[in-house]
């Protein structure tokens, strides 16, 4: 099943690039809609972080995500371990209108049944907007930790 998912970003392409690299700031500004994150390694353009989700009814989801950068507009992720495995996000962050336009495009491993579909799509569009309204609210970060690999 894809779920595709737009948005219009105010903050110039290489900040919203990097915020997607600093994984540091997503235990402090996204606890309760992100979770934890934990760096595992970084090699070449690629970085191999920790997800651990927020509680849903008093559980925690781990899941192991390799985040490879491919300049100069995209990333892509793949979850290699946890509930979510096989899920695959591709990103392009591309400069537009002054800010930047960003498509993330999840690839999740769950059978294209319409029902399901709405649920999850409904779900997703939900998530990802309190995501980046929280990341909106308090600015984007700059710099960060680990940062966009190789740059
Ligand atoms: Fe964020």
């Amino acid at each position: 099943m894809n779920i595709v998912y737009r948005k219009q970003i105010p903050y110039p392409q290489p900040v919203v690039l990097s915020a997607y690299f600093d994984l540091e700031h997503i235990a402090h500004v996204h606890p309760s809609t992100f979770g934890r994150t934990r760096v595992l390694k970084t090699h070449g353009r690629t970085v191999v972080w920790e997800l651990e989700s927020p509680a849903y009814l008093g559980v925690r989801f781990r899941n192991v995500i390799a985040q490879e950068y491919m300049p100069p507009y995209e990333i892509r992720a793949r979850v290699t371990k946890g509930l979510l495995r096989g899920t695959e996000v591709f990103v392009r962050v591309e400069p537009s209108d002054g800010g930047t336009c960003i498509e993330e495009t999840y690839m999740l491993p769950l059978p294209d049944l319409p029902l399901l579909g709405r649920l999850v799509r409904a779900w997703f569009a939900k998530k990802t907007d309190q995501i980046w309204e929280e990341d909106l609210e308090v600015g984007l970060p700059r710099g960060g930790w680990p940062g966009v690999p190789e740059s």
